[in-house]
């Protein structure tokens, strides 16, 4: 699919070095992950791996995993659907349609395998306002957040020779005031709490 400025194809085996380039200044650059990674996920199911190239470079990616049966790891347990990943354009790249140039080439895979929908599940506040934009239907949203063990699951893990340093758990907002007042959370800015929300791409 080829646009003005940027192309959006398949991925290849040959582009996991400047897939892996990309994500990581994505990832850099907003709130949509936690955590690093060193090598190019793959995946146990069938895929719909897309990437976006500008200027002679990758700039955007997108990896839809696609359920076998409905719930394997969709919010949604009606029908199986798609599972999107991974998905980003580099900073210098975004606002020229090239987000929505992936999740469209995306939906159109995806349906040709027989799904009606893909769910983006993101942190990051203006990954909301894209969705929005793209007219997907909010899921549900939660709080991620890290905190200091409680004495008796410490006690308890200590037992069995485990040194718990932090705990990781999500929760609904409604419970998040309650939550923030009982537990020691962690608020530096490595890993302060965010609030997820899920859409769903329906098509
Ligand atoms: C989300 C993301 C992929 C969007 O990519 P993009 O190429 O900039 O998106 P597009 O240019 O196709 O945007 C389409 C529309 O979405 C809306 N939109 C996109 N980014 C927006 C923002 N930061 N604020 C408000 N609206 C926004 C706009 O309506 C936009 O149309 P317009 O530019 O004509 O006004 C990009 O912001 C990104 O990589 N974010 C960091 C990674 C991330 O959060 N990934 C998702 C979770 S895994």
């Amino acid at each position: 699919m080829a646009h003005a400025r940027f192309t959006v194809r398949d991925y290849r085996p040959e582009d996991a070095e400047a897939w892996l380039r990309t994500w990581a200044h994505v990832a850099i650059t907003s709130h949509a992950w936690f955590f690093l990674y060193q090598v190019r996920p793959a995946y146990a199911r069938p895929t719909v791996l897309l990437v976006a190239e500008a200027d002679g470079h990758l700039v955007g990616f997108l990896d839809i995993e696609l359920e076998n049966s409905p719930g394997e790891l969709c919010y949604r347990e009606d029908e199986p659907g798609g599972f999107a990943w991974e998905f980003g354009v580099l900073p210098e790249f975004r606002r020229r349609g090239i987000g929505r140039a992936l999740v469209e080439e995306g939906a159109r895979r995806v349906a040709h395998a027989g799904r009606r929908h893909v769910e983006y599940w993101s942190m990051d506040q203006e990954a909301w306002a894209f969705y929005r934009a793209m007219g997907m239907h909010e899921l549900e949203r939660h709080y991620q957040f890290f905190f200091r063990p409680t004495p008796e699951v410490k006690e308890a893990l200590a037992a069995a020779g485990v040194r718990v340093q932090f705990l990781y758990g999500t929760c609904s907002p409604d419970r998040w005031e309650d939550i923030r007042a009982r537990f020691a959370l962690i608020r530096d800015r490595y890993v302060d709490a965010h609030l997820c929300i899920g859409f769903d791409h329906r098509f």
